[in-house]
């Protein structure tokens, strides 16, 4: 999605910003723009170009000139189609007033309204744009920017960041964050502000995460912070010790790739991580896997995971409610894990999608908490739905891959993904990790209640390691095949559709999320129970129906009648399916067979060769499998 990069300083700042952008790049973007004041002629200077930051930076090697003030952006595309106009930075009607901008503005085409009839002329279709001539119109009249600042966020509504450089005051940026993360660093020779601090680790001392509803107004020397009713507030400035570690693709074609291997490694780091080990229960922290995410956890013994949860054990013994709160990828992996809490821990488990949940009916329960799972921290659904839930005095807990993100201020605990960065837009180890932590956690609350001995937890954990296992091999397994001669026979296909049942079915909906959004086939899931309720009128030759197999006996049945009903209409069945299920197996055109794992774990142990048989179905038809269109890493609006 946007990404926001500034700086004001004593440094040549192009080039400082134009690093930020690319360090941006992973979160999805259509088109990039950048402004400076040129040290010369003191005049805005800029560049807008579709595509990538790097046609930005050859573009920029023709605009002579630097300055000591800059801002960079990088948009996926809301409102308005991907064109220069649209790109940011947008500018007053003189020229002389520049913005950058995150989020979106609710009910600005009154606004737009207004201003034209002044006179004022848009060259684009965005909301952003909007701003910039509010702005101007409101410094015209107040000559000062803090007032001028301050009536424009009391006018306009919605979720955005915002950047604004001024040719008359070239030695300052005015930053505003309103529910739209901004992130604010501190060097020797001056500041930079990004919408992630990924834009500049390594390059500043000291970070201050903007408060929520706050602006600054940065210059050379300084930063004036203060808040919406123009209060002063003091930055609060921590060490910096995040390290941007360049993630490249150790000799794999595409991330995608590279994070599907490295799922193996993922699960048994987390393991080693939370583990119980012994009787004096510590905890190891392994660092094996090296980035910038890295989070230590402050727990050396079993008790301070409640801590760090911001729970207390008392709580946990007395739990009765739990709540899942994710989207996409995220929210799948918490309908598998609906499976653990219920069945292990034998605690009722709600598990919402964000974008729905903040605008249903919210029953408060007592006894009751609320897990947010995201693998960026960022996205805008589930951040809304996490502030609703922490106005009720009820503990929330995110689980996010990155330490710094916004669910982690904001939450009441933290537990670390500790999958390391996922570059490729289609989650993949992300998926994994959430299954393993969440897996764990049901464990250690169920041990907590006294519903599993120290000896279950203690196979929980091994099962774990098992399944990792299963989950490499099975792709080593079929590797050959699928590469060789299965991907091509079925990237011919343009329907899909998939089933599962139980705690298979949620991973068919991942499944078809996964084949869908890399491959652009189109793609459906449904309860294999619900098939002849209607949907098996879709069933024909033409369609393949990929089945995946349960461990648990009665379920299995179920799923054999099933692939009967399909295979009675002539349907293709592709099956994955475990050891000794060959009563299905022979069901199929194609079936993939996979090792026997702990039942609960079914599902992530299938999720290599599920999303192995995707990327090279993909491959074979050359999309751009790390960055699918449309589609955007970190998704930060509603
Ligand atoms: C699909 C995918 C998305 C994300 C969803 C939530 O591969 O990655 O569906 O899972 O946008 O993102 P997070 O987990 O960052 O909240």
């Amino acid at each position: 999605m946007c990404g926001i990069v500034g700086y004001v300083g004593r440094s040549y700042s192009k080039n400082l910003v134009l690093d930020g952008m690319q360090k941006l790049e992973y979160r999805g973007y259509d088109s990039a723009g950048i402004v400076f004041v040129e040290e010369k002629t003191s005049r805005l200077s800029y560049l807008k170009k579709i595509g990538k930051v790097a046609d930005l930076a050859k573009g920029l090697d023709g605009l002579s000139g630097d300055g000591f003030v800059c801002m960079g952006h990088t948009r996926w595309a809301t409102h308005g189609i991907v064109d220069e106009a649209n790109a940011h930075p947008h500018f007053n009607c003189k020229g002389d007033i520049a913005l950058i901008h995150n989020g979106i503005i609710e009910g600005y085409e009154v606004v737009r309204k207004e201003l034209a009839l002044k006179g004022h002329k848009f060259l684009s279709q965005t909301d952003s744009e909007v701003l910039v001539h509010y702005f101007s119109s409101v410094f015209e009249l107040y000559k000062s920017v803090k007032p001028s600042i301050l009536d424009l966020v009391k006018k306009f509504k919605g979720a955005y960041s915002l950047a604004i450089l001024m040719q008359d005051i070239p030695d300052q940026l005015i930053v505003v964050r309103h529910n739209s993360p901004l992130v604010l660093g501190k060097q020797e020779k001056g500041f930079f502000v990004a919408s992630d601090i990924v834009a500049f680790a390594g390059k500043v001392e000291e970070f201050a995460f903007m408060p929520e509803d706050s602006i600054a107004i940065i210059n050379k020397k300084s930063i004036e912070l203060f808040n919406f009713s123009g209060e002063v507030l003091l930055p609060a400035w921590q060490k910096s010790s995040f390290v941007f570690d360049i993630v490249n693709k150790d000799g794999f074609e595409h991330f995608m790739l590279k994070e599907i291997y490295e799922q193996k490694k993922v699960i048994e780091r987390i393991v080693n991580f939370y583990r119980l080990v012994g009787t004096d229960s510590k905890l190891s922290a392994h660092n094996d896997l090296g980035n910038y995410f890295d989070y230590q956890l402050d727990i050396e013994y079993q008790d301070r995971i409640w801590q760090q949860l911001g729970i207390t054990i008392d709580q946990v013994k007395n739990l009765k409610n739990i709540n899942l709160v994710a989207a996409g990828t995220s929210w799948h992996a918490c309908k598998i894990a609906q499976f653990f809490f219920e069945y292990i821990c034998k605690i009722q488990t709600n598990v919402y999608l964000s974008s729905e949940f903040c605008y249903m009916p919210f029953f408060e329960q007592k006894d009751s908490i609320y897990i947010f799972v995201s693998q960026s921290g960022e996205t805008a659904d589930t951040l809304q739905a996490l502030r609703r839930v922490n106005s009720y005095n009820i503990p929330t807990i995110v689980i996010t891959n990155v330490a710094s993100s916004t669910m982690v201020q904001e939450a009441g605990g933290f537990l670390p993904m500790q999958a390391g960065v996922e570059v490729s837009v289609a989650s993949t180890k992300a998926f994994s990790a959430q299954q393993v932590i969440l897996f764990i956690l049901a464990n250690r609350i169920a041990l907590e209640q006294n519903k599993i001995t120290p000896e279950l937890m203690k196979h929980a954990e091994e099962d774990l390691f098992i399944a990792a296992q299963v989950l490499e091999l099975s792709i080593e397994n079929y590797k050959w095949e699928i590469s060789q001669k299965l991907a091509e026979q079925y990237s011919v296909y343009k329907k899909f559709i998939f089933l599962g049942r139980h705690i298979s079915y949620p991973f068919a909906m991942e499944a078809a999320l996964k084949l869908k959004e890399i491959s652009y086939i189109f793609a459906q899931s449904y309860p294999a129970g619900e098939l002849k309720h209607g949907p098996i009128a879709l069933v024909d030759n033409n369609t393949p129906v990929v089945i995946f197999s349960s461990l648990d006996d009665i379920i299995y049945k179920k799923i054999v009648s099933n692939a009967q009903e399909i295979k009675a209409r002539h349907g293709h069945l592709v099956i994955f399916a475990f050891e000794g299920q060959t009563e299905l197996a022979d069901l199929a055109e194609q079936a993939f067979i996979v090792p026997r794992v702990n039942p609960f774990l079914g599902p992530l142990a299938m999720s290599g060769l599920m999303q192995f048989f995707v990327y090279e179905i993909t491959k074979k038809l050359g999309n751009p499998i790390d960055k699918p269109r449309n589609l955007a890493k970190a998704v930060t609006v509603e």
